[in-house]
């Protein structure tokens, strides 16, 4: 029988809200045979304030052992702007390579979304999530001089592009409508734009039945907004990705639905996977959130550690509950949360 290892962290805010009703409806969805092992983790601003530690060799060391890692949310006012951010979750989205940070865009039916006519959105976007400029090179001279000067380098290696393209192109590949767009601005940004579009061309060689696009950035912004349905898979670069995939929430019913895993593809080290919103500490205490995104994202997980069918539970229980949301009274996070484990329970 199977067993799924855990490693979660709620984090701050919300995301213990939102964990909690994610581990409800995980614990729901597994058969009874695959036992399900959790261990807490309390990293986020309480530990920093406590400790001045954000994520620690020794911590890695431990996360390492497990098959995957849940994420609420990480990030509160009272710690400065970047400190956990960088500190957390991009050294581990570092230490561990998580070099496919995908990003799925569903309007759900029943879903409202700001673009008139409800369009067909059913995207996914596969952003890089080790390179570009997100690797802290450069820095400044003249430090605090009227001459300052600051660069912020984008790293991109033949490596570290092939192996998200390939990715890419099998994700493409496994979808009906098999499409891979690449979005990047080679037009200007001609060294790292031209090894995208090389490697995107090679390795699309081997994928005949893939039909390929290429995007501007700033063009892909409008298309998304006027033409959603033109996208089935996007690989882009990290900074890129980051940019479209918030865009890409809010047009397919906002970011209390948008998941995402930061994925490992080798199961070398623990794949992470967490909504695409932050800690909210607006309304954090006050069971407000919506668990949905959290939800998602542990179909994520279950695909990505090779539970299928549960996975394809969960999505259709989330379909179901959101089509019967319009004209209800709003839910709490933890009604919500019972009726999507009611659901993939029977
Ligand atoms: C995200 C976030 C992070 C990113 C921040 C918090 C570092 O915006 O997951 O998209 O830029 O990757
Ligand atoms: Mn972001």
């Amino acid at each position: 029988s199977r067993s799924i290892n855990l490693a979660v962290i709620p984090g701050d805010g919300i995301g213990q809200e939102v964990v909690a009703e994610g581990l409800k409806v995980l614990s729901a969805v597994l058969p009874q045979e695959t036992k399900l092992e959790t261990k807490e983790f309390d990293f986020g601003a309480k530990r920093y304030h406590a400790t001045g530690q954000t994520l620690t060799d020794e911590d890695l060391a431990e996360l390492k052992g497990y098959d995957a890692i849940l994420l609420g949310a990480i990030g509160d006012p009272s710690v400065p702007s970047g400190v956990l951010e960088r500190g957390f979750l991009l050294k581990l989205r570092f230490a561990f390579d998580h070099h496919v940070n995908l990003r799925p865009s569903t309007l759900f039916p029943g879903v409202d979304s700001p673009l008139a006519g409800q369009p067909e959105i059913d995207f996914v976007v596969v952003r890089e999530g080790t390179e570009g400029p997100y690797t802290g090179n450069g820095g400044t001279i003249r430090t605090g001089t009227p001459q300052e000067v600051a660069t912020e380098v984008s790293l991109n290696t033949a490596y570290g592009i092939e192996r998200v393209v390939r990715d890419a192109y099998a994700r493409a590949q496994a979808r009906p409508r098999k499409k891979l767009t690449l979005v990047h601005k080679n037009n200007v940004l001609v060294h790292a734009g031209r090894l995208w579009t090389r490697i995107f061309e090679q390795v699309g060689a081997e994928y005949p039945d893939v039909t390929t696009d290429y995007l501007h950035v700033d063009a892909a912004t409008i298309f998304l907004v006027t033409q959603p349905e033109r996208f089935d898979v996007i690989v882009t670069d990290n900074l890129f990705g980051d940019i479209i995939t918030d865009l890409a929430a809010a047009v397919s019913g906002g970011i209390g639905v948008a998941a995402s895993g930061n994925i490992n593809p080798s199961r070398e080290f623990p794949s992470m996977f967490e909504p695409v919103h932050g800690s909210a500490p607006d309304i954090a205490g006050q069971s407000k959130a919506d668990p949905t995104a959290t939800v998602l994202s542990v179909a994520l997980l279950l695909r990505h550690l090779g539970y299928e069918a549960e996975a394809d539970r969960i999505d259709a229980a989330v379909r179901a509950d959101l089509a019967g949301r319009a004209g209800q009274p709003a839910r709490s996070t933890v009604e919500i949360g019972d009726a999507l484990a009611a659901r993939v329970s029977g």
